[in-house]
């Protein structure tokens, strides 16, 4: 965690920028907040959703050999026996003797504690696991837990899918949903928190393809961040060693990324080889196993499984996307998102609120919004408006003026750049529907013109 990002963003302006924006609030914040869980706001929403939706499509949409699933967050308490969780998803903790902080032993290394410097209790282990009731007794029959990944329901269903699928190895079956972890210690922002989203796909293949399809997950799945905008030289994959494997893991690989308090683990890509399956077969009594068509022997595939955080998606989409650039005396702050993630792709705006004006604007406003999540302003000057957008990441503004009533032609302004062009509203959409599918910019429709929007150096 020694290297720095060389970037402008910092953990305190990021968490700025969205508590004042609407990205992500603290929880109950109201009664004070409630530690390490954070609520999206109306941008976080779309942001979180995109992220998601990219993912889906890249995974599920856009393959033929996965498949989607929606498992329930609680499961038979069973689960939690044979995944090997209940006895090992612990981490050993510490307790400071006089402020009583509690504390991972990896942290407290020299034996006092990190706050006040009081004596540590002995280590113990403490699972992470969420405990609940199921039914009106609180008894211990009835404890069951909030799964701490989203893997295992996708597990428990491998024949249910496979039955009514019909599906050949190699392939895959992908959840996105939430995961509860009682964490000792959390902090930086959305980074760890005790309640989150998992992206999971858990590829199922014949033993002897593990290595190559573990080398081609780590491959596709770096590259789907690049895609994304992340930049290459904020990405790095990182082996765990053999103290570091999680208890089913072979091998895992981290994708970690340069966030501003260091590298970190953004996802992990592990072989899982056959533990989970023969482990539910065992518990359970059931058959986990594929008929190989072609030896008609039963096998127990092993499992690659890459597993991304939403929340640690979105705080990197975030920080790679965080820019600031002198505009007179003043900072224009601007986030550089992805049109594919940009929680508002396009915003309409008319030079003033005279009413011949707000009707066309209104008009081309509800014609966009039939394709875009698109949002309406029409308050203080253009300029201001031009850098609300910035900071929350449009790619678009699109400005209707007087002129605009008479000729029938609008001004195209595009973030990055701050081009502008000038178009017929007949070339809008379609002009629009290019640019956010990543043609190059402006490329001129006939008869328009191009220039700078001035620039307050
Ligand atoms: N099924 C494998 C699994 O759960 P993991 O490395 O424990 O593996 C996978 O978690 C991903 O889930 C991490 O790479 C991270 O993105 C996300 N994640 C894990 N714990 C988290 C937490 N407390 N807060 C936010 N995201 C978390």
């Amino acid at each position: 965690m020694a290297e720095q990002a060389p970037s402008k963003v910092t953990m305190e302006k990021l968490v700025s920028l969205c508590q004042r924006r609407g990205f992500i609030f603290p929880s109950s914040e109201i009664y004070g907040g409630l530690s390490s869980l954070w609520d999206y706001g109306p941008l976080g929403v779309e942001l979180k959703q995109n992220v998601k939706q990219a993912w889906w499509r890249a995974i599920v949409q856009e393959r033929d050999d996965v498949v989607g699933l929606d498992a329930s967050i609680m499961m038979h308490p069973q689960t939690w026996v044979a995944s090997g969780h209940l006895q090992q998803f612990a981490d050993p903790l510490v307790e400071c003797k006089r402020c009583h902080l509690r504390w991972r032993t990896d942290e407290a290394t020299d034996n006092s504690c990190p706050s006040c410097g009081g004596e540590l209790t002995e280590p113990h282990l403490f699972n992470l696991m969420f405990k609940t009731f199921m039914g009106p007794v609180e008894e211990e029959a009835s404890v069951i837990y909030l799964r701490p990944e989203t893997a295992q329901g996708i597990f428990v269903n491998f024949q249910n899918v496979l039955n009514t699928t019909r599906k050949r190895l190699p392939f895959g079956i992908a959840q996105i949903g939430k995961a509860f972890r009682n964490e000792i210690t959390t902090g930086n922002f959305i980074f760890r928190s005790r309640e989150f989203e998992q992206m999971e796909l858990e590829y199922f293949v014949k033993p002897e393809t593990a290595d190559e399809w573990f080398d081609y997950w780590v491959e596709e799945r770096r590259k789907w961040y690049v895609s994304l905008g992340i930049k290459e030289n904020n990405l790095r994959l990182r082996e765990h060693t053999k103290e570091e494997l999680a208890h089913y893991a072979r091998k895992c690989y981290d994708i970690d990324y340069l966030f501003p308090m260091g590298w970190a683990e953004l996802e992990g890509i592990a072989n899982r080889g056959d533990f989970d399956l023969r482990q539910h077969a065992q518990h359970s009594g059931k058959s986990l196993t594929y008929l190989d068509e072609e030896t008609k022997e039963h096998i127990v595939p092993y499992i690659i499984e890459p597993s991304a955080g939403v929340d640690r998606s979105v705080l990197a989409f975030l920080c790679d996307a965080y820019d600031e650039e002198p505009d007179k005396e003043e900072i224009r702050v601007l986030l550089h998102l992805h049109p594919t993630l940009a929680p508002i792709k396009v915003a309409v705006l008319p030079l003033s609120k005279r009413e011949n004006l707000v009707q066309l604007a209104k008009e081309i406003y509800a014609d966009l919004r039939r394709s875009w999540m698109v949002q309406y302003d029409d308050t203080q000057s253009i300029g201001r408006r031009y850098r609300r957008q910035d900071e929350i990441g449009t790619p678009f503004c699109v400005t209707i003026d007087f002129q605009s009533l008479e000729d029938n032609q609008v001004t195209l302004r595009e973030r990055d750049t701050m081009n502008q062009i000038r178009l017929p509203i007949a070339e809008l959409k379609k002009t629009l529907a290019a640019k956010l599918a990543g043609e190059p910019l402006f490329v001129l429709p006939p008869g328009g013109q191009i220039w700078k929007e001035e620039r307050k150096e």
